[in-house]
């Protein structure tokens, strides 16, 4: 009997099969299923989270290695308040201590940390050292990661609104100049372009209320994977299948070609 010989993809070739050229410039991420992964190890959610801050070191390494210009990462939404005192105790300290941990490593790649939501609400302490760190590397150009904390779309949309309505009661603007290009201007992210790619682990099959207007012709890649489980290759995956597609903006496949 003749054998087949079948050859699976391997960590190696997958990397490869990534296009430099179409490369995702903006990578937006909701990071999904840190509690659930804990659970399944009979520990407590706090661990879920402490791994979770792994994954996100590695996941920041790597879109910087590639060449991805911009990350968002979803790390806690409007609705997480709403969690227990204890989890949200645990997740503002591993803020605090990725923030002070990771400073340098910014640095020496280049990266500048940016944050988006009602960073207002968060403990002093942890938006003092935000604040820090956005300042301390806000020339380095070679990536931005962006962390969403308190951060709600729908809020991120209303305040919009009202500064916008504002501004036309006072005449500074008026209404027949509101277009794409001036709500832009009044969201959290004037200074991002739109979100190419959206990946959500966990296999959870939804938004929860994550950059509903910058999403609008993204790419949406989910996967079964828990968050503090998602590897380089898994996110080789992830980049993999967003070439795949034919991103077509409302156009027709010919017109694209
Ligand atoms: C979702 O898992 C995860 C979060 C709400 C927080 C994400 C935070 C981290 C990865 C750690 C700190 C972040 C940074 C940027 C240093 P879940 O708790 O909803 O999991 P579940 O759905 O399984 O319960």
């Amino acid at each position: 009997m003749v054998e087949t010989l079948v050859f699976a993809p391997t960590k190696v070739n997958l990397k490869e099969a990534i296009n430099k050229s179409r490369l995702p410039k903006h990578i937006a991420i909701i990071m999904d299923g840190n509690g659930r992964w804990a659970k399944q190890k009979g520990m407590l959610r706090a661990f879920g989270h402490e791994n979770g801050t792994k994954a996100v070191r590695q996941t920041v390494e790597t879109c910087a290695e590639l060449g991805i210009k911009y990350l968002t990462l979803y790390a806690f939404s409007t609705e997480n308040w709403n969690r227990p005192k204890i989890e949200i105790d645990t997740l503002m300290r591993l803020l605090v201590s990725s923030l002070k941990k990771e400073i340098n490593t910014l640095s020496d790649n280049k990266i500048k940390l940016s944050a988006i939501g009602n960073l207002e609400a968060l403990p002093k302490k942890v938006h003092r050292e935000l604040l820090e760190v956005i300042e301390l590397t806000k020339n380095n150009e070679r990536m931005t990661l962006t962390l969403a904390l308190s951060y709600g779309s729908r809020e991120e949309l209303i305040n919009a609104v009202k500064e916008i309505s504002h501004k036309v009661k006072n005449n500074i603007i008026s209404s027949e100049n509101i277009d794409e290009s001036l709500i832009n201007k009044h969201l959290y992210t004037q200074n991002l372009p739109d979100v190419d790619l959206v990946i959500r682990t966990s296999g959870e099959q939804r938004i929860s209320n994550f950059l509903l207007w910058q999403i609008a012709y993204a790419e949406l890649y989910f996967t079964s994977v828990l968050w503090p489980d998602f590897t380089k290759e898994n996110l080789y995956e992830a980049i993999v299948e967003y070439q795949k597609r034919e991103r077509r903006f409302g156009k027709t496949s010919e017109q694209i070609s």
